[in-house]
């Protein structure tokens, strides 16, 4: 037994770190686990867990799709663009970490890796490659329509569950931030002139 016991004491005081340790996981995607003092049914946590999660991957996606045009801008407009993508990009950073938080407290899983995010997003799927633009502008904008309206609907189911924690989210941040980074964005792709004024006859004509 003294020896048993000394053996334990030695493993204890190893320095060596425990690397490259794998167990099983403590709770599996799509659950809802601890059942915090919240007064929400489990039914309604679960709902709302997996629509927050989609919301999650599509806003995860637009945050990318900011950085991604932040890099790869080119012409004219690189400055203020440049700069307006980044802004935009934290911004989304701020949303994903609300969204993601919201699952966990009503204890449920937040989706955070890459390849899942990509698996589930409903964003169209942007090439490699560097586009013009008003083609990044155009993706930007549908990327937030898509989120905008299923925040709307979210928001709403969430009001009808007396889920107002997740409504409030969605309504005072998701939607409020999302609808005035459209308003940005889209400005940039109204044709107006840059530096001659287009002359009124010119301009009843093209009408
Ligand atoms: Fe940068």
């Amino acid at each position: 037994m003294a020896k048993k016991h000394a053996d334990k004491n030695t493993e204890t005081i190893n320095a060596q770190p425990r690397l490259h340790q794998r167990a099983r996981e403590i709770q599996a995607y799509g659950t809802v686990s601890h059942m915090l003092p919240l007064e929400l049914e489990e039914p309604v946590r679960l709902e709302m867990t997996e629509q927050l999660n989609q919301l999650l991957a599509d806003t995860m996606t637009l945050r990318d799709l900011y950085k991604k045009s932040h890099w790869q801008v080119a012409g004219p407009t690189f400055y203020q663009l440049h700069l307006l993508y980044d802004k935009h990009y934290d911004e989304q950073v701020e949303l994903v970490d609300s969204i993601a938080e919201r699952i966990q407290l009503l204890g449920g899983i937040s989706i955070a890796i890459a390849a899942d995010v990509a698996e589930t997003t409903q964003i169209e799927r942007a090439p490699r490659g560097r586009e013009e633009v008003p083609v990044q502008l155009s993706r930007l904008l549908d990327a937030h329509q898509i989120i905008i309206r299923q925040t709307r609907t979210l928001a709403r189911r969430a009001s009808e569950l007396g889920e107002d924690g997740t409504n409030d989210l969605l309504v005072s941040e998701v939607l409020r931030t999302n609808e005035l980074q459209v308003w940005f964005v889209s400005e940039h792709l109204v044709n107006v002139p840059l530096v001659k004024a287009q002359e009124p006859s010119a301009a009843a004509g093209a009408a």
